[in-house]
């Protein structure tokens, strides 16, 4: 044989990594595990078996929680919280420290470990999950330090839940962990059946360092174990990844419970290349977003969208570099892509493509040997996929990469939106300009410039639509496990005169304010509305399902115009909003009177003075600029929801309706707003001021009538993004809130919350990663 033939033939060698010190850790614990409760282990009970993926040979055996597993659980983090709290930022901040410094020392035990029970080859556990689960420790550690000066009126929310999914075991551990020990929270954490090893490993850290007992506690179990952690009324913060279906069941399962929730959810995530893309690279972005992990990655650009003029060229690269990929025992240092963790996993993956296949997807698999013992799949491409299809719709969660062509910038942003999901999208072009054009266009919590699955503890990560919502990492994250520490109280709802259902005598009426025009009940009944001795002081209209639609139409048409003007306008129009309510001031604080009894001067005073500072929000709501460790910087933007339903408090009229309506329009939303059911009269007298104060039609939208039945159509409705609801029945806002997962907020009943709440609320961040070099 030449030499020349021989360089032609070479291949890789196994090179793989001992599993030594894993399996001496396992055998030390005789293979079998309890739960960690309250700083100690439970003896192993009602038992199941963890393998691993790639043999399908037992590691050990795990036990199933139960729900009196989870009460002692929980009792033990309620028990450590006051202490926990009590130590401070700074002192809880020497914990994270040293837990990130353990986690350090063990990395290789880790990696091993996580590895043979996940399936993922060890260069990715080794050089990706582990550091970036020390660099997540580390991170909080400077939060939790920074805590009382940063987040000054905060406090940590109390005891957590968090459930975890499998494909990042240690890794979706320390997002939650680390920032719920920052903020002085304690944890009940439930890792995915298929891969607890690494979270034991993670307790017996806790032990080591001295992490005081109950702070941490783990419990394992399947789904039956993670229902009974979200029902348990004890939990004051539920955070959840894993699959939308089940965390449409744990919105449904809290909705009323006044637990803080968050969802990172799935996704099938764009991966646009230009034509102006340097295409080699692009093709190393593929092999990153759909082969990292066996694309058992929710934010996996698993839809391949390639602008037509090169499609052909891409195709081919990427077939070729396709067989380059190997596939092979994940111990291996050479292998590029390890085993699918489950074989429920595989089956679920290899059933996917077939349906992709009989609707007319053409199948290209390597020639390259993939085992046939052992969970593998091959790294797969589909094309000719219409958009349609099952498989351009579904989350695949494996290697499997489906591919569409677009012709046009806009044709390429329709079809990346063309999902309920919104986790992430990746941008592939030489050309600056036309990346930054297009991800403000993009319904994606993460844009990746010239890059792709790219995670830092500083950066926010999380979705927009049915990818979920709330954020991990960065600043961004930490409030989600912050609560107010004295909430501002207001007058609560006086129960006045309530309305009743007349007959139509429309003349009298105050209409609706539906699309910028007074518009009749499409019912045609109308509700009485009395004073506060019960003598009747008018009719508003009583509106339906039927006036929401409408009023959502028209909210719709105008969000992208409203959400896209600058808030320099925004804050204007705002203005001028004060301005003419000011000239009617002694008329509005008539009407307030009439309908409360109480002097209605200081309400308006306050209502100018909240336009005033929502006018002065509009355009100070910048974001932030976040450095990462990579080679990059990320633009955090907040960016409005888009279309909000509005419940209006019911006390103060005028204000109530201010108070809501003005920070969510300032912030670049458009409103159906509800107001105040036993007061409306002054929503309605406010229909001239807007006329008057340029708000584009359909800004801003009035429906009175039956308060909580028109916020569950509106809670219900597909084309609603958030709903806020300052009423006494969150639970319903919440249940009807599942369709398509959009944001709910229901601040505590008769509280005000801060200016900084409402700004969070009326957005979400949107982390665009651009690379930068300095
Ligand atoms: P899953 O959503 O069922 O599991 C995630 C976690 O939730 C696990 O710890 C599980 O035990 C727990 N869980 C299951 N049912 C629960 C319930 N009713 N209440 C509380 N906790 C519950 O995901 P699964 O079945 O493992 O994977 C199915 C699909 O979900 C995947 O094919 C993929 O499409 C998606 N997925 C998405 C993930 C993500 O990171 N977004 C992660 C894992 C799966």
């Amino acid at each position: 044989m030449s030499v020349a033939e021989i360089f032609e033939t070479m291949d890789y060698g196994p090179a793989p990594e001992s599993a030594a010190p894993a399996l001496a850790w396992l055998s030390q614990h005789q293979s079998r595990f309890g739960h960690f409760i309250g700083g100690a282990w439970t003896a192993p009970t009602a038992t199941f078996p963890t393998n691993n993926p790639a043999t399908g040979t037992e590691l050990a055996q795990l036990s199933q929680g139960s729900a009196e597993d989870i009460a002692a659980a929980v009792a033990a983090a309620r028990t450590a919280l006051p202490a926990w709290r009590a130590l401070g930022g700074a002192g809880r901040a020497r914990y994270l420290y040293a837990l990130a410094r353990q986690v350090q020392k063990h990395a290789r035990l880790f990696a091993v470990l996580e590895t043979l029970d996940n399936g993922k080859p060890i260069r990715e556990t080794r050089d990706i999950d582990i550091p970036l689960v020390a660099r997540h420790f580390y991170h909080h550690a400077g939060w939790a330090t920074l805590l009382e000066s940063e987040f000054p009126g905060y406090e940590g929310v109390g005891v957590c839940g968090q459930i975890i999914p499998w494909n990042f075991p240690l890794l979706m551990l320390a997002w939650k962990i680390a920032p719920a020990l920052a903020t002085g929270s304690t944890v009940v954490l439930k890792p995915a059946e298929f891969t607890s090893l690494t979270a034991l490993l993670f307790a017996e850290i806790c032990q080591e360092v001295g992490l005081p007992d109950g702070v941490v506690n783990i419990v394992t179990g399947d789904g039956t174990t993670g229902a009974a952690l979200v029902a348990h009324p004890e939990i004051d913060k539920l955070a959840f990844t894993g699959s939308t279906e089940v965390g449409r069941l744990i919105r449904k399962a809290t909705a009323g419970s006044g637990k803080k929730l968050t969802l990172e959810l799935g996704g099938k995530s764009p991966f646009l290349v230009f034509e102006d893309a340097d295409l080699d690279a692009a093709v190393e972005g593929v092999v990153d977003a759909i082969w990292f992990n066996q694309g058992q990655v929710c934010c996996a650009g698993s839809r391949l969208l390639v602008q037509e003029s090169i499609e052909a060229r891409f195709i081919e690269k990427l077939k070729r570099r396709m067989e380059t990929l190997r596939v092979g025992d994940p111990m291996d240092k050479v292998a590029d892509i390890g085993a699918i963790v489950a074989p429920v996993q595989l089956a679920r993956i290899s059933e996917l493509v077939q349906a992709g296949v009989e609707e007319g997807a053409t199948l290209y698999q390597t020639t390259q040997a993939c085992p046939t013992n052992g969970c593998f799949y091959p790294p797969t491409l589909l094309t000719g996929v219409a958009p349609a299809s099952v498989v351009a719709q579904q989350e695949i969660f494996g290697p499997v990469l489906v591919a569409m062509s677009f012709r046009t910038p806009a044709e390429a942003v329709a079809l990346a939106n063309n999902t309920p999901y919104g986790l992430a999208a990746s941008l592939w072009s030489e050309s600056l300009n036309q990346c930054l054009e297009l991800a403000p266009k993009l319904k994606a919590g993460t844009i990746w410039i010239n890059g792709t699955n790219l995670f830092d503890a500083a950066a926010g990560f999380g979705g927009y639509r049915e990818s979920g919502f709330g954020r991990e990492g960065g600043r961004e994250g930490l409030w989600e496990y912050l609560v107010e520490s004295t909430p501002v109280v207001v007058p609560s709802s006086q129960a006045s005169a309530s309305a009743t259902k007349e007959a139509p005598t429309l003349d009298q009426t105050a209409k609706l304010y539906i699309g910028g025009k007074q518009a009749r009940p499409d019912s045609g009944y109308s509700r009485r509305v009395l004073g506060p001795d019960g003598t009747s002081i008018g009719l508003v209209g009583e509106g339906s399902r039927k006036d929401l639609r409408n009023a959502v139409e028209a909210a719709r048409a105008a969000s992208a115009g409203w959400g896209t003007t600058s808030g320099h306008n925004r804050a204007q129009i705002l203005y001028y909003l004060a301005e003419n309510l000011n000239y009617r001031s002694t008329e509005f604080a008539a009407r307030i009177a009439q309908q409360t009894g109480l002097d209605g001067t200081a309400e308006v005073d306050a209502a100018l003075q909240s336009l005033f500072v929502w006018a002065a929000w509009a355009d100070k709501n910048d974001g932030a600029v976040h450095r990462t460790v990579q080679k990059s910087v990320v633009l955090a933007m907040p960016e409005p929801l888009g279309v909000l339903g509005i419940a209006c408090p019911s006390a103060q009229p005028l204000l109530g309706l201010i108070n809501t309506v003005a920070p969510a329009i300032a912030l670049g939303n458009a409103v159906i707003a509800v107001p105040s059911e036993a007061h409306p009269l002054s929503a309605t007298d406010f229909y001239q001021v807007l006329e008057t104060s340029d708000v584009p039609s359909g800004v801003v939208n009035i429906v009175t009538g039956e308060r909580d039945a028109l916020l569950k159509t509106l809670a219900e409705h597909d084309d609603v993004d958030g709903v806020w609801y300052f009423g006494e029945n969150p639970a319903l806002v919440e249940a009807a809130s599942v369709g398509n997962l959009k944001r709910t907020w229901c601040p505590k009943p008769g509280t005000l919350p801060r200016p900084d709440a409402f700004l969070r609320a009326a957005t979400q961040v949107k982390n665009i990663w651009l690379p930068y070099t300095d």
